[in-house]
């Protein structure tokens, strides 16, 4: 049975907050949002979209970034990006990803940006899973806390599926094959 965790209006409202956030503590320096292929991107473009109420000097990019096979994570993170190095000079960093769930992609991410010279770096995801953290992190924006269930919809997928849905579900165990 399906069981819808965040509808598209939830989706909104949550996002605009997030953006009212991030533009509460700009800095007034270009700031540089660095979004997680493939999850990421109906979250970004949302988030984008809120973000252009607010005077902003934003500057968008994406890394490609894998770890989960079916509903579990690998543990082993694959960063893949050809960026330059100049690319985060002089700007404020947020890296945004759909769902913070061992923690390890975002702390991988962050710590290949210092490592690549990169000097704030901040982190903003859409969903954080309860007590599912392997890392000393915390994301310093969050949209919302959920449970630690295999979720689908909104960017997030099972498999390549489902990332086109405009909500967010949990996904029922037979409609995991
Ligand atoms: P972490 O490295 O364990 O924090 O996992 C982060 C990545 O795993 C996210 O970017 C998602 O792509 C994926 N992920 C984690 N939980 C889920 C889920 O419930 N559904 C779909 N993808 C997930
Ligand atoms: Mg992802």
């Amino acid at each position: 049975m399906t069981q819808t965790l965040y509808t598209e209006s939830e989706l909104k409202s949550v996002v605009a907050t997030l953006a009212a956030a991030i533009a509460t503590d700009s800095s007034g320096r270009k700031l540089l949002l660095l979004g997680l292929l493939k999850g990421c991107q109906p979250f970004l473009a949302d988030l984008c979209r809120e973000l252009s109420r607010y005077q902003l000097s934003l500057a968008v990019e994406y890394l490609q970034v894998s770890s989960y096979v079916g509903t579990a994570s690998s543990g082993q993170v694959t960063i893949n990006h050809g960026l330059p190095d100049s690319l985060w000079r002089g700007c404020d960093v947020i890296v945004v990803d759909d769902i913070f769930d061992t923690g390890l992609t975002l702390k991988s991410v962050v710590a290949h940006l210092r490592e690549k010279g990169a000097e704030k770096v901040k982190t903003c995801v859409l969903l954080r899973k309860e007590g599912s953290s392997r890392v000393v992190m915390e994301p310093d924006y969050c949209g919302a806390v959920i449970p630690d269930a295999f979720i689908v919809g909104y960017g997030l997928d099972y498999n390549e599926q489902y990332r086109e849905l405009p909500y967010i579900k949990i996904l029922a165990e037979d409609e995991q094959n």
